[in-house]
């Protein structure tokens, strides 16, 4: 079921290139990286720890700006933080204000804009519902688990409806069981609102579960290792679908796509 008329936004990604400055040496990380999400699209970005997919995910939101090349958002191109963008960082559980409560916690993005205070609650309500943690909107963080406090983090990237979900290792932190719950969440809350989405994982697996289409970094400076479509048939079901032959295919090519 699709809700509302809004539809994601498309994201190009034209030769981008990134390099830090450390002390007097200068690191090039990402070199001359092109590949472009159509709106709707799942798509997962596989990589070794450390060879740039992070950096890549905050180049594609704008909270960093590349040294070469652009990104662009419905042809757009960004130059800043992006508003109609959600965003679950790395590190969720420093991302979640301690001194807040679940609900305000899910409000901050509301602060940028201009929403009056019964249509805010509305959404709240309705994000905490769909996260299932109607009751524990009074809660603050460190009262929660560890897959709460992601739920949280999700939900607050999905309440102001943004029409670009960008995940960085959105279940990295919690147990097997919970982390299959939130991958079935995200794939069901990212169909019901047709948002365009980018997924960082280390898994394999997951990447395939979750996305329409995988691609990876590799290499030092990054450039795009592989690049495939997941046509598994949807809607996906974890026992179904990472039982049938094609899945397990696809994991072998990613797996040996990783280690090349
Ligand atoms: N702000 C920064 N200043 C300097 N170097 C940076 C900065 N951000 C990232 N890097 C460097 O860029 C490289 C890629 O980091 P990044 O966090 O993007 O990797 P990653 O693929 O997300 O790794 P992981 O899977 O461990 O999260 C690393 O060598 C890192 O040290
Ligand atoms: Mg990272």
């Amino acid at each position: 079921m699709k809700i509302g008329s809004i539809s994601g936004y498309e994201v190009r990604v034209n030769g981008i290139s990134m390099s830090f400055l450390n002390s007097d040496s200068e690191k090039v990380v990402l070199h001359d990286i092109s590949f472009a999400v159509a709106s709707g699209e799942v798509l997962a970005i596989c990589g070794l720890s450390g060879v740039g997919k992070s950096t890549l995910l905050k180049l594609i939101s704008g909270l960093s700006l590349p040294t070469a090349g652009q990104v662009q958002i419905d042809s757009v191109v960004v130059n800043g933080p992006h508003p109609g963008l959600g965003f679950v960082t790395q590190d969720y559980s420093r991302s979640l204000f301690p001194w807040l409560t679940v609900a305000r916690n899910v409000a901050l993005p509301f602060k940028a804009l201009n929403v009056s205070q019964e249509e805010k609650a509305a959404k709240i309500k309705q994000v905490l519902i769909s996260v299932g943690l109607e009751d524990s909107s009074h809660l603050f963080p460190w009262q929660l688990s560890g897959g709460m406090q992601q739920r949280v983090a999700i939900a607050r990237a999905l309440v102001t409806q943004p029409r670009l979900l960008l995940l960085d290792e959105p279940f990295a932190s919690v147990d097997a069981h919970v982390r299959l719950e939130l991958e079935d969440l995200i794939a069901r809350l990212v169909d019901e609102h047709a948002v365009t989405t980018i997924l960082v994982t280390h898994d394999i697996d997951e990447a395939i579960y979750m996305a329409d289409r995988v691609i990876t970094l590799s290499g030092s400076p990054a450039g795009i290792g592989m690049e495939f479509d997941v046509d598994l048939p949807r809607p996906r079901e974890q026992i179904i679908s990472r039982a049938e032959a094609r899945f397990s295919q696809l994991r072998t090519d990613l797996y040996l796509g990783l280690r090349k």
